[in-house]
């Protein structure tokens, strides 16, 4: 965004609502082990060495928009970082996901959590101003975890089905979830701010397990420290993407927190989606990820709806309705690409 180039790009003017002559497409999890080329720079590195590397993340990042020709970067890194770099121990183990050291559950275990410092952030504007050199017209997204989906790792201590305990905290003890949620909210804040003054020229924000909340403990317990994360943006003028999974009946109150534009899982039809929003709201999405490994025509026709349905909103950015799984074959995204460049609009 800094200097203005990525303004007339397929991807920012649709997610300000404008149509343009192409639809954009690009990839939640675009970047990762779907690419040999990527298996092939992370065979000794730690996945958040990797993340904290400047030059590593950046290739990494570049390394789907050259091969697919998507719309769009997505800064390689990963929603625990800034929880990382704010001082909490956290590993990514392969195979299952973020674990903790130890992990947050009491009010003593809140309150020695030190205020974050923005400088901590150095190693993703150096990622952020070299990707974005080489990136040009196209533009990188920023992006973060919401503060329910940390704060479910953090409380549980790693990946979790139902998030039990984090649920059960929001509700015995109020303050302390409630200064746990803030501190998040800041930790994720501050790591949108450094992409976006670094030159990411958009933001999503990722409430993956958003999905697994009643709509009034979203709208109580979850949204207001959701708003104060895209609040650390104030005075940066970028689209703010809001995505859940199986979040769709949070899609208005996700929305309201002060999102541009929804990105919908692959459960709700676009067309739906569209509805509930009132018409007015630019989205994102939803392939089903499950039929990339189905034959070529079962996909095309998939995609073909979900661009059909997505016609009834005020702009469209063509996504997957949740991430690339691992095994997929690269070839079938750079299909897709294509496909989607070629449907008339
Ligand atoms: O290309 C992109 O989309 C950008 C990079 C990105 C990563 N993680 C890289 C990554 C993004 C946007 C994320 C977000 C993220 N991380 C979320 C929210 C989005 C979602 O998928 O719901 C969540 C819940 C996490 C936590 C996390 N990190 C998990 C569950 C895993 C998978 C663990 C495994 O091995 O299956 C990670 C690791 C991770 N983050 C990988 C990548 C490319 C895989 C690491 C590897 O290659 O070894």
């Amino acid at each position: 965004m800094i200097d203005g180039r990525t303004q007339d790009s397929p991807l920012i003017r649709a997610y300000r609502g404008q149509r343009a002559d192409t639809l954009p497409v690009w990839f939640m999890r675009q970047a990762g082990r779907s690419l040999p080329e990527y298996r092939a720079l992370r065979t000794d590195v730690a996945m958040l060495d990797a993340c904290l590397d400047p030059a590593l993340a950046s290739e990494i990042t570049l390394q789907p928009v050259r091969r697919h020709g998507v719309d769009a970067g997505i800064l390689f890194s990963d929603i625990v970082v800034p929880v990382k770099l704010g001082g909490v121990g956290v590993e990514i183990v392969p195979g299952r996901g973020p674990v903790l050291e130890h992990p947050i559950r009491s009010a003593s275990d809140v309150a020695a959590l030190r205020p974050i410092d923005p400088d901590v952030f150095s190693p993703i504007r150096e990622a952020v101003a070299l990707t974005v050199a080489e990136l040009g017209s196209t533009p990188l997204i920023g992006f973060a975890g919401a503060p329910f989906t940390l704060a479910a790792y953090l409380v549980e201590g790693g990946p979790s089905r139902d998030h039990l305990r984090a649920r059960t905290l929001m509700h015995s003890d109020p303050h302390t979830w409630a200064a746990l949620m803030n501190w998040v909210a800041d930790a994720s804040g501050e790591f949108l701010r450094a992409q976006v003054e670094a030159g990411a020229s958009a933001v999503q924000l990722f409430d993956s397990w958003a999905g697994s909340l009643s709509v009034e403990d979203y709208v109580r317990r979850v949204a207001p420290h959701s708003r104060r994360a895209l609040d650390h943006l104030r005075g940066l003028d970028v689209p703010k993407v809001h995505f859940g999974v199986g979040a769709g009946d949070l899609l208005e109150a996700m929305y309201g927190v002060g999102a541009d534009v929804m990105g919908v899982d692959w459960r709700m039809p676009l067309s739906e989606a569209n509805r509930r929003l009132g018409g007015r709201t630019p989205i994102q999405g939803n392939i089903d990820p499950a039929l990339l490994a189905a034959p070529w025509p079962v996909l095309e026709a998939h995609v073909r709806a979900v661009v059909d349905a997505g016609r009834a909103a005020p702009a469209h950015v063509v996504n997957l309705g949740h991430g690339v799984p691992p095994d997929t074959d690269p070839d079938t995204l750079t299909r897709l690409v294509e496909l989607v460049h070629s449907l008339p609009q």
